[in-house]
């Protein structure tokens, strides 16, 4: 496992590093070795020049060795480090839920470009997974407050751990539910990025093998499913001109609107993603104004 050509030159693990990533299929090997050293280190990128031939901490590289092992078997870089960013605030993450994406910050723009920004507000974020979407949103409206709704307790107790280091604990709670099975409403805004790829469909390397099934697929061959079930429960828990923010797969905004439309619901709003895919989807119950 040690690099022939210096046993602890930082330089030489990257090499390494890189020509392992490689042999296993990862196109940008280089990119990903520098990245997961700099990240295992704590070192900035300009260390590998300036220290080239000098030893590195064992304690770095000990980690760096372990991480290779972990990120070569497609194991994703926020689980091997614990946390990852999201709209500008950092999340805990591991295998309990989902690891936040920056797609999703486009449900939380559109959340935010369609209510009130003093109005207080009740909020449910239905499978929230680490919270990211609800905590962000409490975190940005001081005025609001909000629940997390999960299937799957681990996930709920990542949410938890989430809004106590965020300091929102006492605007959020945390509930096992099946989507609005059981919550009391009303609210004023309802948040979900429910599960809505059809199994059998491409991911990224080493997203299906480790993240969770429960957070990604849906349950039947039909990516409507959880959207149909939230839109039928979702008329009597909104408050009179209340909103309902969903994220959306890739190329389906158009499949969501039509269903959304069938069960009488009007748009009022959309956003793409930072790569140009629409990806959040706004609604009220026809006839209702915005708040
Ligand atoms: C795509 S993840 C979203 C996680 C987080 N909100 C985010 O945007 O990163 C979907 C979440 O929905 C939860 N979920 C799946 N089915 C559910 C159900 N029937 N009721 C409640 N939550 C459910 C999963 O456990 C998962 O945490």
């Amino acid at each position: 496992m040690i690099p022939r050509d210096g046993a602890g030159d930082r330089a030489a693990w990257v090499r390494h590093a890189a020509e392992t990533l490689s042999a296993a299929g990862f196109e940008d090997a280089r990119a990903d070795a520098e990245l997961l050293w700099c990240r295992a280190s704590g070192e900035g990128r300009a260390m590998l020049a300036l220290r080239h031939g000098e030893a590195a901490p064992i304690a770095a590289l000990a980690r760096f060795q372990a991480w290779l092992v972990r990120f070569t078997a497609g194991e994703p870089l926020a689980y091997l480090e614990g946390s990852t960013g999201f709209h500008g605030l950092e999340f805990l993450c591991d295998a309990r839920a989902l690891i936040p994406r920056a797609d999703s910050e486009a449900v939380v723009e559109l959340a935010l470009s369609l209510m009130h920004p003093q109005r207080p507000a009740r909020i449910a974020d239905l499978g929230t997974g680490s919270g990211c979407l609800l905590l962000t949103l409490l975190h940005l409206r001081a005025a609001w407050r909000g629940i997390g709704v999960d299937r799957s307790l681990p996930a709920l107790d990542l949410a938890r751990s989430n809004a106590l280091r965020l300091a929102l604990e006492v605007r959020s709670s945390f509930a096992q539910a099946d989507w609005l099975d059981g919550v009391p409403g009303p609210f004023e805004l309802i948040v979900s990025n429910p599960p809505y790829v059809v199994p059998g469909e491409e991911l990224g390397r080493g997203v299906a093998e480790h993240e969770p099934h429960a957070a990604l697929f849906t349950p039947a061959r039909d990516s409507m499913h959880a959207y149909r079930r939230i839109l039928s429960a979702a008329r009597t828990a909104l408050a009179p001109g209340g909103i309902l923010v969903f994220e959306i797969g890739a190329g389906r905004a158009s499949e969501l609107a039509t269903l959304a439309d069938a069960l009488e619901w009007e748009e009022c709003g959309r956003r793409r993603d930072l790569s140009g895919i629409e990806r959040a989807l706004a609604f009220r119950t026809r006839g209702s104004a915005l708040p």
